[in-house]
């Protein structure tokens, strides 16, 4: 059994994201169909994110007759990317939410240490009345991901969903015990971490595999 709290957890595994999941660990995946398939999987997890949105009745005149019908009640949408590898999720986001506002943490993980470093931190305005979506493709220890909750619940934010693509068990409880009302949407919960705190089986540096930069 797993010593954190899984209600808080979804695992999105629609055999169409295991099949792209499959693609994007590869090793011999390109970096242009690495990208495609992050902003599929962003789409199906953000899907999954906002089943729970609220609605209400609208009226709509169909060719044939007044109906009601329904539409989502004013949320309104922030996405946090964590800078660099979240950046590649946020395309596949603004495809179901056109409107959302972008926010953009920047951090880096000290090679060594695997320490976050923040090097760049802005918000839109009225963050507080926002659901966050905060984005980033892996969760290793957890360190870059609950240091943007950190920066988000600072800001006045109630409503904080988080979306990775891999993740591993220590980042999952680590996200999961430092927020209590957190929430979090995965395509996988990978074995464990290693020595270097890369998750494995994983897919390696996604930073890397986005932009091409290895
Ligand atoms: C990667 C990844 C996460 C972080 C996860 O980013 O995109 O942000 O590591 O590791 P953690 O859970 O141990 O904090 P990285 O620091 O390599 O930066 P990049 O996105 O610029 O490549
Ligand atoms: N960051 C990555 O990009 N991959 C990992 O496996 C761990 C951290």
């Amino acid at each position: 059994m797993a010593d954190y709290d899984e209600s808080r957890l979804t695992v999105v595994d629609h055999p169409l994201v295991q099949h792209k999941l499959s693609i994007l660990r590869d090793k011999n995946t390109g970096t242009k169909q690495f990208r495609e398939l992050v902003t599929e999987l962003a789409i199906f997890e953000g899907y999954e994110a906002m089943r729970d949105f609220p609605l209400e009745d609208v009226r709509v005149e169909t060719p044939l007759e007044v109906t009601t019908c329904k539409r989502i009640a004013g949320k309104k949408v922030a996405i946090i990317p964590i800078l660099r590898a979240g950046l590649g999720m946020v395309d596949g986001i603004l495809t179901l939410v056109p409107s959302a506002r972008v926010g953009h943490v920047g951090m880096y993980r000290d090679p060594e240490t695997h320490v976050p470093h923040q090097y760049y931190c802005k918000f839109p305005p009225d963050i507080e009345n926002r659901t966050c979506l905060v984005v980033d493709p892996m969760l290793a220890t957890g360190g870059s991901l609950t240091a943007a909750i950190q920066f988000l619940r600072e800001a006045g934010v109630k409503d904080i969903r988080c979306l990775t693509i891999v993740s591993c068990p220590e980042g999952v409880k680590a996200v999961l015990d430092y927020d209590k009302d957190v929430r979090l949407y995965t395509c996988s919960v990978d074995r464990c971490l290693n020595e270097d705190a890369y998750i494995l089986p994983g897919l390696g540096d996604a930073g890397d595999r986005i932009y091409g930069t290895k």
